[in-house]
């Protein structure tokens, strides 16, 4: 048994070093899983409450199949207006009803701490989906599993690495989950570039400074990208502005195409996104144009989030031994 069975995930607080070994390495035994090489019918029987109240593709969906994948089956709830919330009920009793319908929710919600307080209300383990501008843990997750595995090409490892995280660092909350994660390791040199109304939250800049890591801030693409071991870039979070008017100033001001990564970066530099791109001609901060670039790994950070969440699962269920057991015929 892990410290996983039962609990919530509600923030990368909860973890540390081993225990996002010990999810890594269950996302690693999921492979065959996820590739169809093997079927498993381990969560048979079990019911996951998938609640989106915020628009989703990845997340949403990937924490379908990963349930599927493992033989179980999905509810799900889709916004806000098809839930009783709209008719002002509670977070508390929503769960405490949900929560007798499922054996683990999976929830995402404009609200900071949202997730968390419904969870007070679960009978169940509630995993967040991301709960607006705070957490997103399982992307942090997915993308260090991610960035792992893209520097070990270049025999590297996490500790001692460059990061640059560009666009919107105030409202993207998987640069806020995902600098905690890396906050763990050791001697990370973070370069963090965005406007200065969308700096990243002094508690997460006290969090980088705290552990010791070297941080600079800038408002400047061009320049500061020589020597980063991995870009990552975010989206001007819209949704999250007082007026689309206000998100308008910002968007289009950093945009990375092939001819800006190919003057400015080493010429193996990672470039993740936690996507959705925003590939309207006013914003586009991540080019087409670098679709088929090797370096380029935003569609393997999506591959690897269908792992994390079914390591995930078999980790809060208590399952993650016994996926051979159950096995069936592909
Ligand atoms: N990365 C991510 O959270 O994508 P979705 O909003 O599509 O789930």
């Amino acid at each position: 048994m892990t410290q996983f069975e039962g609990s919530h995930i509600l923030s990368v607080s909860q973890l540390d070093l081993d225990s996002i070994n010990t999810i890594f390495n269950v996302a690693n035994k999921m492979t065959p899983y996820a590739l169809r090489e093997k079927r498993t019918k381990v969560l048979e029987g079990a019911i996951l409450g998938n609640l989106f109240f915020e628009p989703s593709t990845r997340t949403r969906v990937s924490f379908g199949c990963a349930f599927n994948l493992l033989g179980g089956h999905v509810r799900e709830t889709t916004g806000m207006a098809s839930s009783s919330l709209s008719k002002g009920e509670s977070l508390y009793d929503t769960a405490r009803v949900l929560s007798t319908y499922s054996d683990v929710i999976a929830m995402r919600h404009p609200d900071a701490y949202s997730v968390k307080e419904f969870a007070e209300g679960s009978r169940v383990p509630v995993i967040n989906g991301g709960d607006g501008p705070n957490e997103h843990p399982t992307q942090a997750l997915l993308d260090l599993f991610t960035i792992k595995k893209e520097l070990s090409h270049s025999g590297m490892g996490i500790d001692g690495m460059h990061i640059a995280m560009v666009g919107d660092l105030k409202y993207g909350r998987t640069v806020h989950s995902l600098s905690r994660l890396l906050c763990m390791h050791k001697d990370i040199k973070f370069t963090l570039i965005s406007p200065s109304e969308l700096a990243m939250p002094d508690y997460v800049i006290a969090d980088i400074e705290n552990a010791g890591h070297k941080i600079t801030i800038t408002e400047q693409l061009e320049g500061n990208l020589h020597n980063a071991d991995i870009l990552y870039l975010t989206r001007i979070q819209e949704e999250r502005f007082p007026s689309q008017e206000e998100a308008n100033k910002y968007r289009g001001k950093f945009r990375l195409n092939h001819n800006i990564y190919t003057q400015h970066c080493k010429s193996n530099t990672v470039i993740m996104h936690p996507l959705p791109r925003d590939s309207r001609a006013q914003a586009n901060e991540l080019d087409n144009d670098l679709n088929s670039h090797p370096s380029l790994a935003i569609f393997r950070q999506a591959d690897n989030g269908l792992l994390i969440r079914m390591a995930l699962f078999a980790l809060t269920l208590g399952v993650e031994d016994q996926l051979e057991k159950y096995e069936c015929p592909v």
